[in-house]
């Protein structure tokens, strides 16, 4: 069977009050890490793994991220003229295809697997996709999601990426029920969203990096959006477990940061700023200085 995955979703339509008042005007995913928007890193590791389709699912107020995607001839044009080719490779690089995007809303807030459930006529039967939240930026020396797609070709099933927190955090992940550990793969047998305090059934947080196996759409299905009542992806690849699907978790190889957090945001600012020859030198004299200072009124 050709395991070849080549569609990915990626769930964009969260209000980001946590970035208010910057986001009253402007999507999260827009929001520049160092000097592209969140999304782009989302887009660039996908293409990395060999993702050709891209749906998003968006709601409303997120225009600026459909205009971002589109091609900008007007500033081609004027770069073409001034000769500055690496700029306008740069710019070219964020060009889609043609056909090669789709949008899709989630009209009211009702979760990341309502989100994904409304992607569902994009997802052909005998499919199995990728989904990525573009809030968990990962630096890696290969993708991520290339790391999981290698592997996921010997496994097959559904996979999650995987990280080990400290207990106390666990509540603010979905978190693996460990089966077996091997290597870096771990195989599940259950998965707990948010769990309380002390009810962790272990470390292995969920990190916003999927390969689902369609019957992840029919669990979700089957549950069906109740109003007002969130419906977890977590949940529905519990479903795939207890019905006998193979679910794996992936130790990646990298640094996650959550830019869906303020604190989280200023670490990969930070971090991506230092891995950029063109800006590492000057910036980290700044920080040196910076370090034990209280910071500007
Ligand atoms: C979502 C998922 C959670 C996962 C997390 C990773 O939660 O529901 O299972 O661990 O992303 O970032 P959120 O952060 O949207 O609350």
């Amino acid at each position: 069977m050709d395991r070849r995955i080549t569609k990915a979703l990626f769930p964009v339509a969260g209000l980001g009050t946590r970035f208010l008042p910057a986001t009253k005007s402007i999507p999260k995913e827009i929001m520049t890490l160092v000097d592209r928007p969140l999304v782009q890193y989302a887009i660039d590791e996908a293409r990395e793994a060999g993702i050709e389709k891209f749906i998003f699912v968006t709601s409303r107020g997120k225009g600026a991220l459909e205009d971002y995607f589109d091609h900008a001839p007007e500033l081609e044009q004027e770069l073409l003229g001034k000769g500055r080719d690496a700029l306008l490779g740069e710019l070219r690089r964020t060009n889609m295809d043609s056909g090669a995007i789709a949008y899709v809303r989630q009209h009211r807030p009702l979760g990341l697997g309502h989100a994904v459930w409304c992607a569902r006529h994009l997802i052909a039967p005998d499919e199995t996709f990728a989904v990525i939240l573009p809030d968990d930026v990962i630096a890696a020396d290969k993708p991520c999601l290339l790391q999981m797609l290698e592997v996921h070709r010997e496994t097959g099933g559904s996979m999650v990426a995987a990280m080990e927190v400290p207990p106390e955090k666990t509540p603010a992940y979905g978190v693996l029920d460990v089966r077996e550990e091997t290597g870096r793969t771990i195989s599940v047998k259950g998965m707990i969203e948010k769990p309380e305090t002390g009810k962790n059934p272990s470390n292995f947080a969920v990190i916003g990096r999927y390969i689902l196996s369609p019957r992840i759409l029919d669990h979700l299905n089957a549950a069906r959006p109740v109003a007002g009542v969130e419906m977890q992806l977590t949940n529905a690849i519990a479903t795939e477990i207890q019905r006998g699907g193979d679910v794996f978790g992936y130790r990646f190889r990298g640094q996650r940061f959550d830019c869906g957090s303020k604190a989280g945001f200023l670490q990969a600012t930070v971090a991506f700023g230092l891995s950029r020859p063109d800006l590492r030198e000057e910036f980290s004299d700044f920080l040196a200085r910076m370090v034990g200072k209280p910071g500007v009124a």
